[in-house]
């Protein structure tokens, strides 16, 4: 049987940076499912459809094949066949997604891949519902989350290396309300699975954060 690794937790937390370093000194394959996500939102944008235009993104799944491909150990996902992922991380896309996965259409397409991949491959998939929903019985869950201000403060430095002008302010209201879409929605919602243990990594080094996953994948393996 596969070993499979969720971890789950809000914008910001630190996910995927700690979940790509703990598969790589596990061999393991990252699997990134809000890049998935993004990736609808990206097709939903591109189309002009309103977030709260439920039937017509129902619409728009139909037309949508979202896969994904390992070049390097990097994740890359594809729309309809186009490597889209130079394109997913902006702050537009990001709040298209958080109001576009509440609806089951987009998140039945996305789990059954999901799920697959996991059947057979020892992995590390990270996002809001793995351990919850996707994986519920994977052998490690962790609940990785950091406070809202710490969350900003590293979103903040991330765009100000990039060169791009933003207010620390804004970026934290932001954060707050993608956090309360994401917690609050009716299918899926994020919350810590019974089973999962939590880390709080705001007071924490991301090798520190590593370390403690991968303490814990030793003891179960
Ligand atoms: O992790 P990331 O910030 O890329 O996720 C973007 C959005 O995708 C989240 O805010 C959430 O709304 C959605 N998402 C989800 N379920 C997942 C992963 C992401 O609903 N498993």
């Amino acid at each position: 049987m596969a070993f499979n690794i969720a971890i789950d937790g809000p914008a910001g937390a630190g996910k995927s940076t700690i979940a790509k370093k703990a598969a790589e000194a596990l061999s393991y394959i990252y699997v990134d499912t809000g890049a998935m996500y993004r990736a609808m939102a990206l097709y939903f944008l591109r189309k002009g459809i309103a977030a709260d235009d439920e039937a017509s993104v129902n619409a728009a799944c139909e037309e949508i094949t979202v896969s994904i491909s390992m070049e390097n150990g990097e994740q890359q996902v594809f729309l309809n066949g186009e490597n889209v992922n130079g394109l997913i991380r902006t702050e537009e896309v990001g709040k298209m997604t958080s109001a576009t996965s509440i609806y089951r259409k987009v998140r039945e397409k996305l789990t059954d891949l999901q799920r697959s991949m996991a059947q057979t491959t020892d992995l590390i998939m990270d996002g809001r519902d793995i351990g919850t929903s996707v994986l519920p019985k994977a052998q490690v869950k962790i609940y990785l989350t950091a406070s809202v201000e710490t969350r900003g403060k590293r979103r903040f430095l991330e765009l100000q290396e990039k060169g791009i002008d933003c207010s620390l302010e804004t970026i934290c209201a932001d954060i707050a309300k993608r956090d309360e879409q994401d917690m609050n929605r009716e299918i899926s919602p994020l919350r810590q699975a019974e089973d999962a243990v939590l880390i709080d990594s705001s007071d924490m080094s991301i090798q520190e954060v590593t370390e403690k996953i991968l303490k814990l994948v030793r003891e179960r393996r």
